[in-house]
């Protein structure tokens, strides 16, 4: 049989695949952020390989889906067995493996929170939101949510409504339940111009102000009520530049959420799972959330899974019954057997103490970077395996966005040298100006293989700005 569609050739080469990509492949992705885009080839570990076998070194493991390092044998071994035994079943009827997934992490966060809680399985990390905006929706009768400037929640509708972007909205029409949009605590750019050591969080008590008179449009105190049902949150912000809130910042404000009777959504879809450098990143931060959402390196990129944890009262089955929400693939028995093994992993090595060691030893590489080449890192900061370069001006403040997509196409020539071994470095750009290395090393990673990380970091520079090398 020969028809258009049987009509073609699986060893294309690279010039024929991307004219059939130009035509074909729709540009609504995130792909051709990079001119030309990249084809890889195969993974291992932390390195991608393209078609010539040049490895790239990751420091971005798919925005921390793939923690656990590419093809890990005891997850990949799980998914292998998985489709021998019990490859596909409808969502409607149980597997042992998801049942399992879920008890574990109800009890991990009875013991984490003394909370009681049940998880709802989705597929991506914005359907795993849809799920948690229905479930404060259906619990508080109310369509208004806080969510904080340069957060990220996905790109599905909802999902965009919560995500500060305006670029992600502009073109899809009127969000009436877009959020309100509160200043991060981002103290490197304190949006109130203050300074962290002397600020006593005046950016919470900014927010407190709020519900100072109904005038203030948010809180009726006559009938006691906000007409915002819940704050989502990430605690460690991802995309908007793996900015760290100071300490103190969340407590005091899930006061004031608790005064008022507002939920608190934790959004852990990049930095759970010990990304930063604990099980769920907001375990840092000293507050119990009344939602947790999570995805990404659950099945360590692998079948996708992600979810939703709710405290009972917000997700028992007398409120959330059986088909408030349901998807095919939500309780994939591929995924939930990955996730089900990779949670059982993540019980039995001390992945806490792996993140900050290794975290910690990376940090201080960055910063030895940042005092060498001040003209180039305006800031470096870190919390377990999250950690953040900026790229400034000479002055060491104004973001340089051309210098860091300069840094970043560079990185993915593939011609950089690695004590001897010609490779290309994988980076991922983030940050309210676009001039933020966001960095998600896997968590493999020797100390050597960090310093050979930063050797990289630093032959990128060198090439890209050669004119501000000296002090
Ligand atoms: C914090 C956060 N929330 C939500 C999402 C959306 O997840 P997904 O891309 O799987 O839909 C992401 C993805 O990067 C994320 O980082």
């Amino acid at each position: 049989m020969s028809t258009a569609i049987t009509d073609f050739r699986s060893a294309a080469s690279e010039e024929e695949l991307l004219e059939l990509e130009q035509k074909y492949c729709s540009w609504g992705d995130t792909v051709h952020y990079l001119d030309p885009p990249k084809f890889f080839e195969r993974a291992e570990g932390h390195y991608l390989y393209d078609r010539e076998d040049t490895p790239y070194l990751d420091l971005q493991m798919w925005y921390s889906a793939a923690s656990f390092g590419y093809a890990n044998p005891r997850l990949n071994q799980a998914l292998k067995d998985q489709v021998d035994k019990l490859p596909q079943l409808a969502c409607q009827y149980l597997h042992a493996e998801k049942v399992e997934l879920a008890a574990a992490i109800g009890r991990l966060n009875a013991s984490k929170f003394g909370l009681d809680g049940r998880v709802q399985f989705n597929v991506g990390g914005a359907q795993a939101i849809e799920d948690s905006l229905k479930i404060v929706r259906n619990s508080t009768g109310k369509s208004l949510m806080f969510a904080f400037m340069g957060g990220y929640h996905g790109r599905t509708l909802g999902a965009s409504a919560i995500t500060s972007s305006y670029r992600y909205r502009r073109r899809f029409g009127h969000f009436s339940d877009r959020a309100h949009f509160v200043p991060f605590p981002y103290c490197f750019r304190c949006p109130y111009g203050k300074k962290r050591e002397t600020c006593e969080l005046y950016c919470v008590d900014q927010f407190a102000k709020n519900f100072e008179t109904e005038y203030k449009s948010f809180w009726d105190p006559k009938a006691g009520e906000s007409e915002f049902a819940a704050f989502y949150v990430e605690p460690v912000q991802a995309t908007g530049g793996y900015v760290i809130p100071p300490a103190g910042y969340f407590p005091a404000l899930k006061k004031i959420l608790d005064e008022h009777n507002i939920l608190l959504v934790d959004d852990e879809i990049q930095m759970g799972f010990y990304r930063a450098g604990k099980f769920w990143a907001i375990e840092n931060f000293d507050v119990a959330p009344d939602i947790i959402v999570f995805g990404k390196a659950l099945t360590n990129g692998l079948n996708p899974l992600s979810g939703l944890w709710a405290r009972e009262e917000l997700i028992a089955p007398e409120v959330f019954p059986p088909g408030s929400t349901h998807s095919t693939f939500s309780s994939n028995p591929l995924g939930t057997a990955v996730a089900w093994e990779a949670v059982r992993m993540m019980a039995e090595e001390d992945f806490e103490e792996l993140t900050r060691r290794k975290g910690a030893y990376f940090l201080t590489q960055l910063r030895e970077l940042q005092r060498r080449y001040p003209k180039v890192i305006g800031d470096t900061d870190g919390i377990g395996l999250a950690l953040r370069m900026e790229i400034c001006r000479e002055d060491g403040y104004e973001p340089d966005r051309d210098l860091t997509d300069r840094m970043f196409a560079e990185g993915m020539k593939g011609d950089l040298d690695a004590r001897g071994r010609k490779v290309g470095l994988v980076l991922d750009v983030g940050g309210y100006y676009k001039n933020v290395f966001t960095l998600a090393p896997c968590f493999d990673m020797t100390e050597e293989e960090i310093d050979i990380s930063v050797e990289l970091l630093e032959q990128l520079i060198r090439r890209c700005a050669p004119d501000r090398l000296s002090r």
